[in-house]
C-alpha cells in the first residue's frame, strides 16, 4: 500500500451506552494500531425502549459530535440504533464509510438448521423490519424465541457483569423457558456480549452463543482497507472514551473495556 493510501484519522464507535465498549474491545484486538473515540450516550440509554423517530434523533446528534471529530468510519455499536437508524444515518453522512450491527442469527441457523434458538436483544430491534427480514432470510426451518431483556440492559448500563446478581436477572429473563431445548443463544444487543460467560455458566458447556462483534469488525477492517482507509500498521493506537452523562462513566467504560477479555472471549 502507498502512503498516501493511508488514512490516520480515528474511527468512531458508538452506543446507547456500555454495551458498545463490547465491540471496541474487539476492535482493538482485531486493529491495534487504530485510533478509536468511543461515545457512549449513557444520559439516554435504553434506546430499546424508544420509538424509532427518537433513536434517529439521538444517533444522528451523536454521529454529529463524531464527525467534529474528523473520524473516518462510524461503527454504529448497537443493534438497536442499527435497525431504526443507519439507513437514514448512511445517507445523512454519505461522505463516511458507517458500519452497523445485526444478530448473528445466521452462523447460529447454518450451525442449528433445525434447532430452538434464542435471540436476546431489545424491543426495538425484534420489532424493526430489520429483523423480520433477517427472519426470513435465514431462519426457515429453526424455531426462533425472541426474547426482549431491559432488565439485563440497565444492569449492564451499572457494569455488572459477573455477580450473583447478574446470574439471578439472566435466569429471571430466561423464566418460561425450557433451556434444555434450547440449542443456541444470540446475542443481539451488545451490552449482553458482557454476559457471554456469565449466560455460558449457567446454562451448561453445551450451549453455544453467538454474537456479531467480530463480523461486524472484521467488515469495518474490509471495508476500510478496500478503500485504502486503515492507517499505517507501525502506528500506535490508542482510545478516547466520551460520554453523555458524567465523568463517572468515563471510568466505568475504562473499567468495561478492562475487563473485556475476562468476560468475553
Ligand atoms: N446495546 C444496544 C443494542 O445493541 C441497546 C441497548 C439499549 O439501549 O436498549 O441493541
Amino acid at each position: 500500500m502507498s502512503l498516501s493510501m493511508l488514512d490516520n484519522r480515528p474511527i468512531g464507535i458508538f452506543d446507547s451506552g456500555m454495551g458498545g465498549i463490547s465491540v471496541l474491545g474487539e476492535a482493538i484486538r482485531q486493529m491495534p494500531n487504530e485510533k478509536f473515540i468511543y461515545y457512549g450516550d449513557s444520559a439516554n440509554a435504553p434506546y430499546g425502549e424508544k420509538t424509532t423517530a427518537q433513536i434517529i434523533d439521538l444517533s444522528d446528534r451523536v454521529c454529529e459530535k463524531l464527525i467534529a471529530y474528523d473520524v473516518k468510519a462510524i461503527v454504529i455499536a448497537c443493534n438497536t440504533a442499527t435497525s431504526a437508524a443507519a439507513e437514514y444515518l448512511r445517507e445523512k453522512f454519505a461522505q463516511i464509510p458507517i458500519l452497523g450491527m445485526e444478530p448473528a442469527l445466521k452462523p447460529a441457523v447454518q450451525e442449528h438448521p433445525h434447532g430452538t434458538i434464542v435471540v436476546m436483544a431489545t424491543e426495538v430491534t425484534l420489532r424493526e423490519k430489520k429483523f423480520a427480514a433477517l427472519m426470513q432470510r435465514t431462519a426457515a426451518q429453526a424455531k426462533v424465541i425472541k426474547l426482549p431483556c431491559p432488565s439485563l440492559v440497565r444492569m449492564v448500563e451499572r457494569s455488572v457483569v459477573t455477580s450473583p446478581e447478574a446470574e439471578l436477572e439472566i435466569t429471571n429473563c430466561f423464566q418460561g423457558i425450557d433451556t434444555d431445548s434450547v440449542n443456541a443463544v444470540v446475542l443481539g444487543c451488545t451490552h449482553f456480549v458482557f454476559l457471554r460467560k456469565a449466560i455460558r455458566t449457567l446454562f451448561g458447556g453445551s450451549l453455544q452463543i453467538y454474537d456479531g462483534n467480530a463480523g461486524t469488525i472484521n467488515n469495518l477492517k474490509m471495508t476500510l482497507e478496500q478503500k485504502g482507509m486503515l492507517t499505517h500498521s507501525e502506528n500506535e493506537g490508542g482510545v478516547t472514551l466520551l460520554n453523555s452523562k458524567n465523568d463517572a462513566y468515563n471510568l466505568q467504560m475504562q473499567q468495561l473495556l478492562d475487563l473485556y477479555e475476562q468476560v468475553v472471549i
